[in-house]
């Protein structure tokens, strides 16, 4: 973009980057923006080195602030509490702020000029105390790439609530969580036909096993089914289910066009556990 790329050029400027916005790849940005499948190559100031940035990866992506679910510290990531290598969980609810914020506000906060800078020394230092802010993505990423991120969290994410239900007990980050009515409300026999055509082929018929061995070795290293992963981490599997699972060999680059009802259909089929069985 050339005269448009500014968020204060108005409402109709704005709505035309809004609407030319790449969802799915926002959807991956929000996971990773550096990972291969996404547009990235190089921070939008030339003065920012690309390794400060990934050599502290959880201090800027999206996801490991704000959650796979937009709610931050008082949902699904009420238990992680922060590490030298990873941030505390924001308080903040960014689901709550999309909801009731035009598309040019949720631009300016995801890019935050002047926000949390891009140095090392705020988030090596064992702490956490100054790398829990949002960082400064002015320098990191360019304007198109923050439409997209919008048209992720205003457009694509979904309402988690309609997937499942989640209890929470105690505080961050010595809280705890669990998951009911998984997919309630959902289509069993949609949900096995949306697996069986979208997942089966590299993840087995039943989420464990395919036949030839190659993916027990897949669900060896991710420790679960896909079952169990449905009824342990449906958060997670919401995101990745849609826009991949980033990094991954073979390729899972999602189901891209999947809706929310696709999605509740097949964690209603995948929580039966005689179907879709623990590994
Ligand atoms: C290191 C943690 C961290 C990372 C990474 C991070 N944020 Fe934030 N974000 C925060 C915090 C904390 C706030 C609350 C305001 C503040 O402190 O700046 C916030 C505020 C926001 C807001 C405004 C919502 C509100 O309630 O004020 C949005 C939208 C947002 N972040 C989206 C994103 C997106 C999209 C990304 C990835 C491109 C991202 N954040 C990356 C920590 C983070
Ligand atoms: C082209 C093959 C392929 C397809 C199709 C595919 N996946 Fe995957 N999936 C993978 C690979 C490869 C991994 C990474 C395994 C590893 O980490 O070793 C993976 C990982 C996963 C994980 C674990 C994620 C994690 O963070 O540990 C889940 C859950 C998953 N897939 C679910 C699904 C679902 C649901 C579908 C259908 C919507 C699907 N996959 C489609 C290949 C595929």
């Amino acid at each position: 973009m050339s005269s448009c790329d500014d968020s204060d050029d108005g409402p109709d400027m704005n709505q035309q980057a809004f609407d030319a916005a790449d969802v799915v790849n926002g959807g991956r940005m929000y996971d990773k923006f550096w990972a291969d499948e996404t547009n990235f190559t190089d921070p939008a100031d030339p003065g920012v080195n690309l390794a400060t940035i990934t050599d502290y990866g959880d201090f800027y992506r999206c996801k490991g602030c704000h959650g796979w679910d937009q709610l931050g510290n008082s949902a699904s990531y009420i238990d992680r509490g922060p590490k030298t290598s990873r941030p505390s969980v924001a308080s903040n609810n960014v689901h709550q702020f999309v909801a009731t914020n035009s598309i040019s506000d949720i631009f300016d906060a995801v890019k935050n000029v002047g926000g949390r800078d891009v140095d090392a020394s705020l988030t090596s230092d064992g702490t956490n105390g100054q790398g829990d802010g949002h960082p400064d993505f002015s320098k990191i990423l360019s304007d198109e790439q923050i439409w997209d991120l919008v048209k992720f969290l205003k457009a694509g994410a979904f309402d988690v609530t309609q997937l499942y239900t989640i209890q929470t007990s105690g505080t961050y980050p010595s809280g705890s969580r669990s998951f009911t009515h998984v997919g309630a409300g959902g289509d069993v026999s949609a949900g096995v036909t949306f697996y069986s055509d979208n997942c089966a082929s590299c993840h087995g018929a039943n989420g464990r096993d395919n036949g030839n061995g190659i993916i027990i070795q897949y669900n060896q290293d991710i420790g679960r089914s896909i079952g169990e992963f449905v009824r342990e981490k449906p958060y997670e599997l919401q995101h990745k289910a849609v826009y991949g699972n980033l990094g991954s060999s073979p390729e899972m680059l999602g189901v891209n066009s999947a809706n929310i009802d696709d999605i509740k259909n097949m964690f209603l089929a995948l929580s039966d556990t005689t179907a879709y069985p623990d590994l």
